[in-house]
């Protein structure tokens, strides 16, 4: 599949940003801990969700979606494993690991796929699982671990993996005592999870601050539960608006969440109102103006998640921008296909300087993970003519309905099956 855009349109109008990807993932995953019927609601339809429910489904349990619900039934006995196809189709799956050493005592998983984003390795998972009691072993490609018992006590991360933090934080509901976690990431993902969890009937307690305190429960019950809206689907379109030059109104959105996307938005001259705490309405200037240094960081700082689409807003400011990638070692991915459109940004080791340019230019790109592509998407909808992006399963794993959202505002962007004809010229 693709997407062919035609830049240049003025937008206009309202976006509903749609449930969290990196939330509802870690908490769909942690519904089979309870062995009851768990309703979520603000879910959103993107294929890394339909992944997760396949898992679910193989392992044995009832699913059923109705558009934004997702309603899972773990009520009944099910495997602690999970095949190579699925677990490699996201990297999310890992979660798995935490939720079946809690349900079986057992886990038995292949690595974990995902955005290829440099190294993902998984050490911090294991050395925490590990501290706290769980016999690790790698057997035929795949991890497996056992669980004599799991220790309550103090843990530290040596890093804030938010992946890790999650894992640990479902697995230590099963420790022989309360799980004080040390270090763990703070971002609002993991708050939901901690709110989730509290509504299934399990105590944690500090998740968003430095230390969070888990009081293992066997006790759950069925309930209903609604995951936050989606902050980097948010700020994508505070991205589109101000590289449009467009005021667009963003409903359904997690303002709180978006101080660091705001404060960015605001160096460059873009003014964020908000009217309450879900919307907010993006008012750019006539011409954006540079920003001096963004440096990713673990939450609070600047998410890793919206650095790509903050490069694409600043291809368009008057001046030389800087960006420091501090999260993951290969997150340039869309520099090259950004350059391929008349942009001029140089990188050098995880640094890049943005000089910006009057016109972008449609081309042919590539997206090569899903923000790379959704930064591909943001410069599209400001270039002269016509691009078409491939590899689009990228986009469609974390953007729900980006397409059709983005011609509801007054874009001219089609989706293209990847049999129909695309040769030079393309048109819409
Ligand atoms: C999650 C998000 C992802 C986001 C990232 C950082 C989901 C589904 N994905 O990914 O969108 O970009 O947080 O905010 O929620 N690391 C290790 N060893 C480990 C674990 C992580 O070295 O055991 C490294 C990673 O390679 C990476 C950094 O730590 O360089 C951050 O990783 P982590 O916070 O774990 O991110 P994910 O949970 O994979």
């Amino acid at each position: 599949m693709k997407y062919l855009i035609e830049g240049g349109k003025k937008l206009s109008g309202t976006v509903r940003i749609s449930g969290s990807k990196n939330a509802v993932l870690p908490i769909l995953a942690a519904t089979i801990i309870t062995g009851k019927k768990t309703v979520l609601k603000n879910c959103p339809d993107i294929s890394d969700v339909h992944c997760t429910v396949d898992i679910l489904k193989y392992l044995g349990y009832d699913v059923t979606i109705d558009g934004s619900t997702i309603t899972v039934d773990s009520s009944k006995k099910s495997t602690p494993e999970v095949p190579r196809e699925l677990m490699c189709r996201l990297r999310s799956s890992i979660i798995f690991l935490g939720a079946f050493i809690n349900r079986f005592g057992y886990a038995k998983l292949f690595p974990p796929g995902g955005c290829e984003l440099g190294k993902r390795p998984i050490d911090i998972h294991l050395s925490m699982l590990s501290q706290m009691g769980v016999d690790i072993i790698e057997e035929d490609c795949r991890i497996v671990c056992t669980t004599p018992k799991l220790s309550g006590g103090e843990y530290r991360f040596s890093f804030p993996s938010v992946g890790a933090t999650e894992n640990v934080m479902i697995a230590a509901l099963k420790a022989d005592g309360p799980v004080v976690l040390k270090n763990p990431a703070k971002e609002p993902e993991i708050v939901d999870l901690q709110n989730f969890l509290c509504t299934a009937g399990a105590k944690i307690t500090g998740a968003g601050t430095d230390t969070i305190t888990v009081y293992p429960t066997n006790s759950f019950h069925d309930c209903e539960y609604t995951v936050s809206s989606d902050r980097i689907e948010a700020a994508t379109y505070m991205a589109i608006a101000s590289a449009t030059r467009s005021m667009l109104t963003l409903t359904n959105a997690p303002c709180k969440d978006l101080f660091r996307m705001a404060e960015a938005m605001e160096q460059m001259g873009v003014y964020v109102m908000e009217s309450n705490s879900h919307t907010l309405t993006v008012i750019p200037p006539k011409r954006l103006k540079p920003v001096s240094m963004i440096t990713t960081m673990p939450h609070p700082g600047f998410p890793t998640d919206a650095q790509a689409l903050l490069m694409a807003t600043l291809l368009k400011a008057e001046g030389c921008s800087m960006i420091v990638e501090n999260i993951f070692e290969n997150r340039y991915n869309h520099v090259e296909e950004l350059n391929k459109m008349g942009a001029n940004v140089l990188v050098d080791g995880n640094t890049a300087k943005i000089f910006g340019v009057e016109t972008l230019f449609g081309a042919q790109v590539y997206a090569r993970d899903l923000r790379a592509g959704a930064a591909l998407v943001i410069a599209a909808l400001c270039a002269e003519g016509t691009t078409l992006i491939h590899n689009v399963h990228h986009i469609e794993r974390g953007y729900e309905k980006m397409i059709e959202k983005l011609n509801l505002i007054g874009a001219n962007a089609k989706v293209i099956n990847s049999k129909e004809q695309t040769d030079e010229p393309y048109s819409l």
